[in-house]
């Protein structure tokens, strides 16, 4: 039978295993963008601007705020404008807007947003849905985006939808994963998130993806988005971290979704990923009972179920 450890010689233990896990994990918070671009009410530009202070406050600098994306096609975003205008950035972080196109950049320059990202997928059938086009138009199309963004000292981010599975292909090649992102990077990109974007991923075929890419690209330029739909979230994002992979993207209470992947929920709360890495002496600068308030204030504002466990068990300890 096997005896629980204490915590120093779990961390002895650990270290006898050679697991590399990262001393500081950078949390990229998705909540205003992913969490709330799936809501079926308006959230007014007040409430989102208060959710992006308070996340703030927590500690996070890296913060995806909004999209300059279709109204028609998502039009909970269609306040992103305002919403830029009314927020007081602080200097050293990062407020990221969605870009799908030009007319998107567009908007993020009129606005003197520093930070941007544009998104592809890994699936034709996701990017058709998404972004009404094929992988290879989308690669095509953000080519000059990111071009004339980084022309103007804005710096791109880029997203990989459908790393795990598609909602309407199934299996999806590891090999393709890999060559969009290198697209992507090679472009201009910063760092590629591959988005688990329905959470159908476990954690060795999560391994098996996560190998495939670093082919390609190092661990520094590869961010982990995966949505807990099956409760896999976390799992995956440990099996990750052994790579030497260090930015995660999170969403504060669990909300998010894609509009256009069905069956699609949300992202792996924010507090349950903080709430981990605090256990594991992983440093972050994120404290985790202001970001609890965070995910209680949107929660309470919204009126639905808070879906981070660590904030509904009760009083919120150190681990
Ligand atoms: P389209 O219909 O092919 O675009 O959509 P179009 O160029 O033919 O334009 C059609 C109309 O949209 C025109 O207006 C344009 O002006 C307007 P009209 O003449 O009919 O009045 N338009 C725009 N308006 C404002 N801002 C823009 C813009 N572009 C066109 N940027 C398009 C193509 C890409 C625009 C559309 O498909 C779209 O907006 N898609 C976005 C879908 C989306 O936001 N999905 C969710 C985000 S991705 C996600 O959640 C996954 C992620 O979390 C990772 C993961 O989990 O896997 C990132
Ligand atoms: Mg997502």
């Amino acid at each position: 039978m096997q005896h629980l450890l204490p915590l120093r010689s779990q961390q002895k233990y650990n270290h006898m295993l050679n697991k590399k896990y990262p001393a500081f994990v950078r949390i990229v918070e998705v909540s205003p963008r992913d969490g709330l671009q799936n809501i079926n009410h308006h959230v007014s530009t007040e409430v989102k601007a208060e959710l992006i202070n308070q996340l703030s406050m927590s500690g996070i600098n890296h913060i995806e705020v909004g999209s300059f994306v279709s109204p028609k096609w998502v039009p909970q975003m269609a306040n992103t404008e305002e919403l830029i205008h009314v927020l007081k950035q602080p200097d050293n972080s990062h407020y990221i807007v969605l870009t799908p196109n030009s007319k998107g950049l567009d908007r993020a320059i009129e606005c003197g947003v520093r930070d941007v990202a544009v998104f592809a997928a890994a699936s034709e059938t996701f990017s058709q849905k998404n972004t009404n086009c094929s992988i290879e138009e989308s690669l095509l199309r953000f080519k000059p985006v990111v071009q004339r963004a980084l022309d103007a000292g804005i710096r791109v981010r880029g997203y990989v939808s459908c790393v795990l599975g598609c909602p309407y292909e199934g299996e999806i090649d590891n090999n393709k994963v890999a060559e969009v992102s290198q697209a992507l990077i090679n472009m201009g990109c910063y760092e590629v998130s591959l988005g688990d974007t329905i959470g159908v991923g476990t954690p060795v075929k999560a391994q098996r993806m996560v190998e495939a890419v670093l082919k390609v690209i190092p661990a520094e330029k590869i961010a982990l988005h995966f949505h807990d739909t099956r409760g896999q979230a976390l799992a995956n994002i440990l099996a990750c971290l052994e790579y030497g992979i260090s930015t995660i993207d999170a969403s504060v209470a669990g909300l998010g979704g894609c509009p256009y992947a069905e069956g699609a929920s949300g992202n792996l709360a924010t507090e349950e990923v903080i709430y981990m890495l605090d256990g594991m002496g992983i440093k972050t600068g994120v404290n985790l009972n202001q970001l609890i308030k965070a995910g209680q204030f949107i929660t309470q504002q919204l009126g639905i179920q808070n879906n981070s466990r660590v904030a509904t068990s009760g009083s919120p300890s150190n681990p």
